[in-house]
């Protein structure tokens, strides 16, 4: 016999165009009561932007129709209705004020109030929140400043306010890149929640580029591929990695042994460290010579996610830096020194670090480098014009449109842009932190290959990074961290398996 029941949240025919370009066309999805669902899909492909439509953020073309429980809801989706609809979202970035405290986050927009004077109700705020974060089973204070929270206990803030006041077993919540915003030692905690809401019949959407995060949660998957849907509730059962990259491809992908197919020569000079320290590292000494690739990695706590703004002068420390021997002044609050002298830094925030994103990509793409290329404006524009398009070609950056603003882009595509900007001059040293956190499988190839090419070319690199797949690609030799202090080394060859088993031999304490 076979169940039919209506679908939790049914889409049918939409589209979107911006500015004469189809970003997404007629997707369809259905979510079925009570399950986990993945959307996945390259960087640009309207994965985000589905998901926009769907609450009310972008408009939609006519003729799109979206059903909850059956039931049609005005297209386009009215924002102030979303609740009453049982829909919930946590966006990319949580959007939480960090300013404010956990209670007035979580209440905002549904603040409980005194009858006449209309004066928020602290007391009966505080106690919605403490429910809230009773379902997902965290006790955080209601009046912490959010700027306080560590990020786990963000994302639990953010999940809370988009869970409150549902019906038990009801509605769909869902979640965009959210598990990025999650340190890897939380993440499972965050699967407990998502599997909770779902063995009680609240449907769950999420977006991520983690492969082996969809197979691990979701009961089936939909592919999107350039704006339209390939693939519509494939289960998961029936797919492995390779299936799956195959779909949101479009072809077979490919994690090249880059460090046997790209092989470099080390050359005079490099990037010296002495006894450097700062955040949650220190003792740093190392010399990565120019044509080497060095890895940092270890456990979440291990400190190894402060060596890149660390070394790359961005956070403050001690000890001593030396670019082919010349040593660096670092001043507190400013890295300009190491730019100066040729040092790269890709951050893992590249908002806040990297690029401008009200500027257009040219602007992003050619800034860093006016100086050293400056020219009267009428060569100089020609000059800018050229490296741009080169960028914008090597990296596959979609849409190729130089004149477009940064904040425009879908996210992976503005991780291309900022490799871009620092790889355009061959720089002395190139540090890059978690540089494939937020790109698809096929532009993580091409990530990975430039920074390996950075190398052959004559830099000096460094990769923090705790994904063994990237390190073991293309990393030379890696430093695996605990306490803050580097505990073991690895050599080429060496595979993604040797530096799992040796990052949890090191966890367990048994320092081999
Ligand atoms: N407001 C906008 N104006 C113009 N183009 C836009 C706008 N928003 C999105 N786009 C374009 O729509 C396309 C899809 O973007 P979207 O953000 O949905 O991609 P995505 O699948 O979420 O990618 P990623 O994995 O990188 O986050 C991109 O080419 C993007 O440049
Ligand atoms: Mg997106």
């Amino acid at each position: 016999m076979t169940m039919v029941s209506t679908p939790r949240l049914e889409v049918k025919n939409l589209s979107v165009t911006f500015t004469g370009v189809t970003v997404l066309k007629n997707a369809h999805l259905k979510l079925m009561p009570g399950e986990i669902h993945a959307l996945v899909g390259q960087n640009g492909s309207g994965k985000s932007t589905l998901i926009k439509l769907i609450s009310g953020v972008y408009k939609a073309d006519s003729g799109g129709e979206v059903y909850v429980d059956g039931k049609r809801i005005g297209t386009p989706v009215h924002t102030a209705s979303l609740h009453e609809q049982g829909l919930a979202f946590v966006h990319q970035d949580l959007g939480l004020v960090p300013d404010l405290t956990v209670r007035e986050n979580v209440r905002v927009g549904r603040h409980a109030t005194f009858g006449f004077t209309g004066m928020i109700n602290k007391k009966k705020d505080a106690r919605a929140t403490r429910e809230a974060f009773d379902f997902l089973g965290v006790d955080i204070k209601p009046e912490t400043k959010v700027a306080d929270l560590v990020p786990s206990e963000r994302v639990a803030v953010a999940i809370a306010r988009a869970l409150q006041e549902r019906n038990l077993g009801s509605g769909v919540i869902v979640f965009d890149e959210s598990s990025r915003a999650i340190p890897p030692d939380a993440l499972e905690e965050f699967y407990g929640h998502i599997r909770l809401l779902a063995s009680q019949g609240t449907s769950v959407l999420f977006v991520s580029h983690n492969l082996r995060e969809v197979l691990k949660i979701a009961d089936r998957v939909t592919v999107l591929r350039n704006g339209s849907v390939v693939e519509m509730g494939a289960p998961t059962s029936d797919l492995d990695e390779a299936g799956i990259t195959r779909l949101v491809l479009g072809k077979d992908g490919e994690l090249g042994d880059y460090v046997r197919s790209m092989p470099s020569e080390i050359r005079e000079g490099g990037f010296t460290l002495t006894n450097v320290a700062g955040g949650r590292a220190f003792g740093l000494s190392n010399t990565i010579r120019r044509g080497e690739v060095v890895g940092y990695t270890g456990n979440v706590d291990s400190g190894f996610s402060s060596v890149g703004p660390l070394i790359a002068g961005v956070h403050p420390g001690g000890g001593e830096i030396y670019v082919d021997s010349k040593k660096i002044k670092r001043p507190k609050h400013s890295s300009l020194p190491m730019v100066r002298a040729g040092v790269a830094f890709i951050p893992q925030d590249r908002h806040y670090l990297g690029l401008a994103t009200e500027l257009t990509v040219q602007e992003n793409v050619t800034l860093p480098h006016l100086r050293t290329k400056g020219k009267p404006w009428w060569t100089g524009l020609a000059w800018q014009r050229r490296e741009t398009e080169t960028v914008l070609a090597k990296y596959e950056v979609t849409p190729p449109d130089r004149k477009a603003a940064v904040s425009t882009f879908s996210g992976g595509n503005q991780q291309k842009v900022l490799m871009g900007k620092w790889l355009l001059e061959q720089p002395a040293v190139l540090i890059l932190d978690d540089p494939t956190q937020a790109v698809d499988v096929g532009a993580r190839s091409a990530v990975l290959r430039a920074a390996r090419q950075a190398a052959v070319d004559g830099s000096a690199v460094v990769l923090c990074s705790a994904e063994v797949d990237d390190l073991a690609a293309i990393c030379d030799r890696i430093h695996i961290m605990e306490g803050g202090i580097v505990v073991r080394t690895l050599q080429q060859p060496m595979t993604a398996d040797d530096i799992l088993a040796a990052t949890y031999d090191i966890a367990k304490g048994s320092i081999t």
